[in-house]
């Protein structure tokens, strides 16, 4: 079990892996392995988007006390590895479904740092007496006006100098489009925006038209 470049994930051979945060404990039935008195999650890239653009080699900078706003959080699948990433941090959890808030909070009542929000990520003022400014936005909705509820999030809750990163699913944007083109649509909506693209990944072939679109402030 390696490091990686992105604090808090690990690898072995060709699969990443995070620290579990509980010891014994899986989320959604991923494999455990004990290492050096440790336990390790895999942390597979067909579950999670997050965990694909890691293998296709996006760097991002998290540390064990980094601060997550996560907008769509559904039923915790990527967020229980980034809460296992930011250990002494937080993960502030989004998302609009009842039903999979639910999951959000009985996975909550077992790891500290992941905060559940019952909320729409649309109107970002309504969740501002829960989240303090943070150090990474992280947006997984697909929804057509994505660029704009992400560019709320980030005017209100990123710090300067942190980090967004935003999930494309190429047709949820325009049917009529190439993925390509569809990515190129969200990257000039974002820079009408005033926000700064420092890379877009495909996530192929882990997940089909979908690309990750890394923005700086
Ligand atoms: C693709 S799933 C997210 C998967 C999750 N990120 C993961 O990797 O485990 C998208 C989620 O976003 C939620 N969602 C969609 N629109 C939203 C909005 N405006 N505000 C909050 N959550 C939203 C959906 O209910 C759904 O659970």
């Amino acid at each position: 079990m390696k490091p990686t470049e992105i604090e808090g994930v690990f690898r072995k051979e060709d699969k990443i892996f995070t620290e579990n945060l509980c010891k014994g404990i899986k989320v959604y039935n991923e494999k455990l392995i004990a290492y050096k008195d440790k336990e390790f999650r895999s942390w597979t890239p067909y579950r999670s988007k997050l965990a694909a653009a890691i293998l296709k080699g996006i760097n991002i900078k998290l540390n064990n006390d980094s601060k997550i706003l996560y907008l769509g959080a559904a039923t915790g699948t990527t967020v229980s590895h980034v809460s296992d990433i930011v250990k002494n941090g937080i993960v502030y959890a989004v998302e609009n479904s009842p039903v999979a808030v639910n999951d959000l909070i009985k996975l909550s009542k077992k790891r500290h740092n992941v905060i559940p929000i019952l909320e729409d990520a649309f109107h970002s003022y309504r969740y501002s007496s829960l989240v303090p400014s943070v150090d990474f936005i992280y947006q997984d909705i697909s929804q057509r006006n994505q660029a704009e509820i992400f560019n709320e999030n980030i005017a209100r809750y990123l710090k300067k100098g942190g980090t967004g990163l935003l999930m494309v699913k190429a047709r949820n944007i325009d049917v009529s489009l190439k993925p390509k083109q569809a990515y190129d649509l969200v990257c000039s909506q974002l820079k009408d925006y005033r926000l700064k693209i420092v890379k877009t990944i495909d996530l192929h072939p882990y997940e089909k038209d979908h690309a990750a679109i890394i923005i700086s402030t």
